[in-house]
């Protein structure tokens, strides 16, 4: 039986495995990939949650804080990448999209327990320079609740785990058509 980083489907296959696994596994590190955008003064990178996953779309998920810093910078650009590695797999994925906002479901925000809706409004604004750094509030806005969706145009997969590595790319402009590249 053949192993899955053998062929170029078994490549796409994976990835899109991770990125559902993440999506449904709190614990596993494909939940907490790296959102990169490019800000006024360079490109900048954090974390955020995994929470829904597309794979016929090729689309993923995110949630924010409408008055966070990254929203402005994807207002501006909305060119960003998300980086996700595993190393239980030793696999690294790195996506490329394009991202866009829209405001969360109001029957997501219902369903949230209080102590995920506080993160949504803090005030002052996330990143507010504080004298103390406990003078914020967290008043659970839905109104901040902002849905981040990443429609992806690139989707490239490194594994360590098989020597010789492998490296595939997937292209949306191609049908997703992979095409091995050099480690
Ligand atoms: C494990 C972890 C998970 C996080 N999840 C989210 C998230 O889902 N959404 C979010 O906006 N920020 C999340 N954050 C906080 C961000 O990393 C970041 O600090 C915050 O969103 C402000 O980013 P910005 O100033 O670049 O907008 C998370 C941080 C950590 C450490």
């Amino acid at each position: 039986m053949s192993e899955w980083y053998e062929t170029l489907d078994g490549v796409y296959g994976r990835a899109w495995s991770l990125l559902i696994r993440g999506t449904n596994d709190p614990k596993h590190d494909a939940r907490t990939p790296t959102l990169a955008t490019m800000s006024a003064t360079g490109p900048q990178q954090r974390t955020l949650v995994l929470r829904q996953t597309d794979k016929e779309g090729g689309r993923i998920i995110l949630y924010t804080d409408k008055a966070s810093a990254k929203v402005g910078e994807i207002i501006a650009d909305p060119r960003v990448s998300l980086h996700v590695w595993d190393k239980r797999s030793q696999i690294q994925l790195r996506l490329a999209a394009t991202a866009s906002l829209a405001p969360g479901d109001p029957k997501l925000w219902e369903k949230m327990p209080e102590g995920a809706r506080e993160v949504y409004g803090v005030e002052p604004p996330p990143g507010t320079p504080l004298e103390d750094p406990l003078s914020f509030e967290r008043t659970s806005n839905a109104d901040k609740f902002l849905c981040v969706t990443l429609t992806l145009h690139e989707i490239e997969l490194v594994t360590l785990a098989p020597d010789p590595h492998r490296r595939a790319r997937f292209r949306r402009v191609d049908g997703w058509a992979g095409q091995w590249l050099a480690p």
